[in-house]
């Protein structure tokens, strides 16, 4: 079975490289301190009155958790953590948080822990990073993403990236707007 737990990848060179490896204990703090950022909290929870991110994840279980169907990444730049991303395989992962979905996908999150380190090209990098992994698996066919209805700034940065709408659906309370991405559509923009 094809693994979402990868070595780190490097993307770029000097101030701009961009590490993107798996996330450790080590960095639950890290984590715990993106999870109180109000443009994360409201990239995860359309509640007014949300004071965390992701619903009060547990760092400590979900790091523990990461596996070759559920990953966690940690994104630095030039050596300082900027960046959350999780992968995974929606088919085979436990929570089945997309319900019945196919096999041969990938769901990827992403989320810049601080405002200075956003609006910089950086996350564009990362995605592009991951979504090349993903596909290097030749039984990947799509990527699918669940930005919030309400996050139009996310819905904007995945259709850059190729990203297409699929529909409005919703993950428990989570008002969403699904979006896919194929591997047709990923090679068509790549040359591929
Ligand atoms: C969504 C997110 C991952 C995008 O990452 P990012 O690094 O900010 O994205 P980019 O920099 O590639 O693009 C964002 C904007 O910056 C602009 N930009 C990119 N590079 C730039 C540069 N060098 N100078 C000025 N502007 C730049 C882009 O054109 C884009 O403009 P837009 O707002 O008009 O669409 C990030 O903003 C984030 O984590 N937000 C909070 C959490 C979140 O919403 N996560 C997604 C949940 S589904």
């Amino acid at each position: 079975m094809a693994s979402v737990m990868w070595p780190p990848l490097r993307v770029g060179q000097g101030e701009n490289e961009l590490v993107i490896r798996v996330a450790t204990a080590d960095d639950i703090p890290t984590l715990a301190r993106w999870d109180v950022d109000p443009d994360v909290i409201a990239a995860t929870s359309d509640d007014p009155n949300a004071k965390h991110a992701f619903d009060g994840t547990n760092w400590p279980q979900e790091i523990a958790a990461n596996s070759d169907v559920s990953c966690y990444y940690i994104v630095e730049l030039a050596g300082r953590p900027i960046a959350g991303m999780q992968v995974i395989d929606p088919h085979l992962e436990p929570t089945h948080y997309w319900g019945e979905v196919e096999t041969g996908l990938r769901a990827i999150d992403i989320w810049i822990g601080e405002r200075g380190d956003r609006n910089g090209g950086h996350g564009a990098r990362m995605m592009n990073a991951v979504m090349a992994q993903c596909f290097a698996d030749a039984s990947v066919n799509a990527i699918i993403i669940d930005p919030l209805n309400s996050n139009r700034d996310a819905h904007r940065f995945y259709q850059r990236l190729g990203f297409k709408v699929v529909g409005r659906r919703f993950f428990e309370k989570d008002d969403c707007l699904v979006h896919r991405l194929t591997r047709q559509d990923w090679e068509q923009r790549h040359g591929a």
